[in-house]
């Protein structure tokens, strides 16, 4: 057996779905109810340190420099379980993560965050995971996280096995098949009110359009990989449209109705409908969260941007093309 490693730092970049994971056919495995479509983020990341350090009484969690909240703590230590588990150890981590982009605004901060604490925390300890056994490791902790394990364009599976085991991401082509760009209009940088997690039990327990958000997905997911595969934007775009407002249709039918949107965000989806009606290419897809995920090519970023820029809709923007895999960072933070 390998011994613990004094500290390992892991980097992971956030993801955006472009088919959408909503529902869960088993919440204790976090098993998905679909699969999903996502292209991972260059320039949001989450930098994480994991030290197993013998001489802790608890689990010590720091995100973004402060001692992590009791959620978030209870969470984080619930998934250094499943690792102390594989690895046959009860050692208690010392956990430093840092987001580089504003954390549970539906920024997927969770995605690279598991995906991340997934990768330093198994090195941490001496395991040896091939890419497929972190994915599913990352998926325990939050569906999407699966998808970060891999950069470029990745798509989850839903999975058959009752275990999970197929219920993994694999990448369906490198960051430099296609220069994509996601401007990211952040309209507010509060937190959340609802988790995905809890509006996607809400949403099969009680939304009538529930069941056939399911049975579309698997058309969906087959037209969107033919249009990433020929490089079609305007299929692509108009198929993460389509994916996303229906998402968000059976949100909305969850009774409590799930509203993740504010008047900031319908206004800037009206306003990238202008754009796209005065020949620019720019489609938007919207997460459990008020931002607008606006997808364009990199030729068409900047006059968004300058679209947006002065906007009173806007509170700030962020700019990527396609990032990396996860990776261990061999500097630390
Ligand atoms: O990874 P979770 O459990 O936060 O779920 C993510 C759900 C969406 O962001 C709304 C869609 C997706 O596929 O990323």
């Amino acid at each position: 057996m390998q011994k613990l490693n004094n500290q390992v730092t892991a980097r992971a970049s956030s993801n955006i779905a472009l088919v959408k994971y909503w529902g869960k056919r088993d919440p204790l495995l976090n098993l998905p109810a679909v699969g999903s479509i996502s292209v991972t983020l260059e320039k949001l990341f989450t930098t994480t340190s994991v030290h197993f350090d013998p001489a802790l009484k608890h689990d010590e969690i720091f995100i973004n420099h402060k001692t992590a909240p009791a959620p978030a703590a209870s969470r984080v230590s619930a998934f250094l379980d499943l690792i102390r588990q594989q690895r046959g150890i009860t050692t208690r981590a010392c956990v430093r993560s840092d987001n580089n982009f504003p954390t549970g605004a539906g920024l997927a901060s969770s995605a690279s965050a598991f995906a991340a604490l997934a990768l330093a925390g198994t090195h941490a300890c001496g395991l040896k995971s091939s890419t497929r056994q972190l994915s599913e490791l990352a998926r325990r902790g939050s569906g999407s996280a699966a998808r970060s394990i891999y950069g470029g364009f990745v798509e989850m599976h839903r999975g058959k096995r009752a275990d999970g085991r197929d219920a993994v991401a694999v990448q369906l082509a490198e960051p430099d098949f296609w220069d994509l760009r996601l401007v990211i209009l952040v309209t507010t940088p509060a937190e959340k009110k609802m988790s995905s997690g809890a509006g996607m039990i809400g949403s099969e327990k009680s939304s009538p359009y529930y069941k056939e958000w399911v049975r579309g997905s698997i058309n969906d997911l087959k037209e969107m990989r033919q249009a990433l595969l020929n490089r079609d934007f305007q299929k692509v775009g108009e198929l993460a449209e389509y994916n996303c407002l229906k998402m968000h249709a059976v949100a909305m039918t969850n009774r409590p109705s799930l509203i993740y949107w504010n008047e900031r965000t319908i206004a800037i989806m009206h306003r990238i409908c202008e754009l796209r009606h005065s020949g620019i290419p720019v489609y938007f897809t919207i997460d459990a969260g008020p931002q607008v995920k606006v997808l364009t090519l990199p030729e068409y970023a900047g006059k968004i941007q300058k679209a947006f820029q002065d906007s009173p809709l806007v509170h700030s923007i962020l700019e990527s093309g396609l990032g990396p895999d996860a990776r261990i960072m061999e500097d630390g933070i």
